[in-house]
């Protein structure tokens, strides 16, 4: 079980005041694509991205996906704002956002529902006294795992070397996961660059600029 209240694994929920742009995608496409969870998708190629961010990799996923419907959680507004400024009206159909945190949305989930689901960058939480925060963490793990098919892939990945080294200790011999692909170490000398075929982020662009080199973790459900 989840500890409640949740302890708060993201920064803040809002940032700068809105552009116009954004304030108006906000208020007129939030509501054709927010997530009920009384209506979800019929439980066939959905994915799950957790923490989307400005949303660079769940546009390019449904792009490259046609036949899928995503749900996205974010619970920072500029992020949700910038994903629905540049959502296709093609697509309403098949994206659901939760502009919450994604483990109040879990526990209204049935169990194996979502095909794919993807953890990119999670917020690293430096400080050791925030370590509590991190969203990749056991209790978590025992409440999405349940939510994934049997065969369903699980993608992470994070540029924080001691936050991979707290992800491999959670992930690497969890029961119910086999690792398909992801460095033998937290030792950042031994990661490689982003496979084929898996979108870049906002914030993993920000870290190669910075010079940091990026951990990709595939697991599959077994
Ligand atoms: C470091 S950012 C990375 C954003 C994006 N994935 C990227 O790579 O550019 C982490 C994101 O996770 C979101 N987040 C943190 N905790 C969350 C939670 N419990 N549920 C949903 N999203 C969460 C934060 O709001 C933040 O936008």
């Amino acid at each position: 079980m989840i500890p409640h209240p949740l302890p708060r694994s993201y920064g803040r929920r809002k940032a700068r005041k809105l552009r116009d742009q954004s304030q108006r995608a906000y208020d007129d496409v939030l509501p054709l694509v927010e997530l009920n969870p009384e209506a979800l998708f019929p439980s066939q190629k959905v994915w799950l991205e957790i923490g989307f961010g400005g949303g660079e990799h769940m546009l390019a996923q449904l792009d490259q996906n046609p036949d899928i419907s995503m749900i996205g959680c974010e619970p920072f507004l500029n992020g949700v704002a910038k994903f629905l400024t540049h959502l296709s009206p093609k697509d309403y159909g098949r994206v659901r956002v939760w502009h919450e945190d994604v483990r109040i949305l879990l526990e209204k989930i049935p169990d194996g529902y979502f095909e794919r689901a993807f953890i990119l960058f999670p917020d690293p939480w430096p400080k050791k006294r925030h370590h509590f925060r991190r969203l990749i963490s056991k209790p978590f793990m025992d409440e999405l795992l349940p939510k994934l098919k049997s065969g369903a892939r699980l993608y992470v990945a994070s540029d924080d070397a001691p936050y991979v080294e707290q992800i491999q200790d959670v992930l690497y011999h969890h029961p119910v996961l086999t690792l398909l692909d992801g460095p033998p170490s937290p030792d950042p000398s031994t990661w490689g660059p982003r496979p084929e075929g898996w979108p870049p982020t906002r914030y993993e662009q920000k870290a190669l600029k910075a010079g940091k080199v990026c951990a990709y973790m595939v697991f599959q459900r077994k």
